[in-house]
């Protein structure tokens, strides 16, 4: 299965950050934001990833990211020139998902824990799949309602009332239809192609089935100002609890043996002297 991340959009709510850098390139912790986002989908097995961003950032990730080598994956970028919603993002990158199936995930999404990728990508069969997550706040986000068998009745764009506690992350599988459903959609009264509406019209044919992240997953959304600084909050806790990092990107690539120990000891060789440097030399190399 291949693999998009989405790191466009405004990024006006992180203003005045957003005027150093994207949002997904802030710092969460010891690392650019994106290297979630892509450990969420490396850990699950998928090597070829489509980074979408605006005409202004795509570069700085293309220079901070490169193609992928260093970690055997194969980036590729395209670009979104307006953030016209995140559905949007499926019809750019219709040539790279050549009508199969594939994972988007939100470039200021993290996921700390099993989310079920990777067994579901070698058992998926079609439709789409979402996920739930309770949370506290449920009108910042798009709200599942389930019945008691798990199946989805619902989704709402943020909205005022919530039927549910449960939301859906920024992380979604979709079969090659995705593109030619997301082509249909009218934008919503905000001007953007919704990905509820995409996730509406897998429900509205009764393929959209959902799973609900395990207490042993947290998730965050990092786009505000306080779930950034949560979300290194959080992340500097885990390495310093567990003594391992969090989307080290070497170490993923290294223990999904998409690189060898020589390529992972030449890809740190080309590392400054760093902490991080140190933590791969002693950690991975060993
Ligand atoms: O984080 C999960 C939530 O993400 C879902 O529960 C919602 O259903 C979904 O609509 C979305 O809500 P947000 O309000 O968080 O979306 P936001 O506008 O912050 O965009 C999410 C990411 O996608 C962010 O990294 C920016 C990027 N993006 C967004 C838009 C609208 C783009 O790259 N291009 C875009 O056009």
């Amino acid at each position: 299965m291949r693999g998009v991340i989405l790191a466009g959009g405004a990024g006006t709510r992180l203003f005045p950050l957003s005027q150093v850098a994207s949002k997904q390139l802030q710092p969460v912790y010891d690392k650019p934001m994106i290297y979630y986002p892509l450990e969420t989908l490396m850990s699950s097995g998928i090597k070829d990833i489509c980074l979408i961003s605006s005409p202004h950032d795509l570069p700085i990730f293309q220079r901070v990211l490169g193609n992928g080598h260093q970690w055997g994956i194969e980036l590729s970028y395209e670009v979104q020139p307006e953030p016209g919603g995140i559905a949007q993002a499926v019809i750019i990158g219709e040539s790279f998902v050549r009508q199969e199936p594939f994972a988007l995930v939100l470039g200021d999404n993290i996921f700390y824990g099993p989310t079920g990728l990777k067994p579901l990508i070698s058992t998926f069969g079609g439709g789409a799949v979402i996920w739930g997550y309770p949370v506290k706040d449920p009108q910042r986000y798009g709200v599942i309602e389930i019945d008691s068998s798990g199946s989805v009745m619902s989704i709402e764009e943020k909205p005022d009332d919530p039927k549910s506690d449960l939301v859906v992350p920024g992380l979604y599988v979709y079969d090659g239809t995705a593109v030619s459903r997301a082509k249909g959609l009218t934008p919503s009264n905000r001007g953007e192609l919704e990905i509820t509406d995409l996730n509406l019209s897998f429900l509205n044919d009764g393929q959209l089935s959902a799973v609900e992240l395990g207490q042993d997953v947290t998730w965050m959304d990092s786009g505000t100002h306080e779930s950034l600084l949560e979300s290194s909050a959080f992340v500097a806790a885990i390495e310093k609890e567990h003594g391992h990092k969090v989307a080290c990107l070497e170490e993923v690539a290294y223990k999904m043996g998409f690189i060898s120990q020589t390529e992972l000891a030449q890809t740190i060789e080309k590392m400054p002297k760093s902490p991080y440097r140190t933590y791969c030399e002693r950690s991975i190399l060993g």
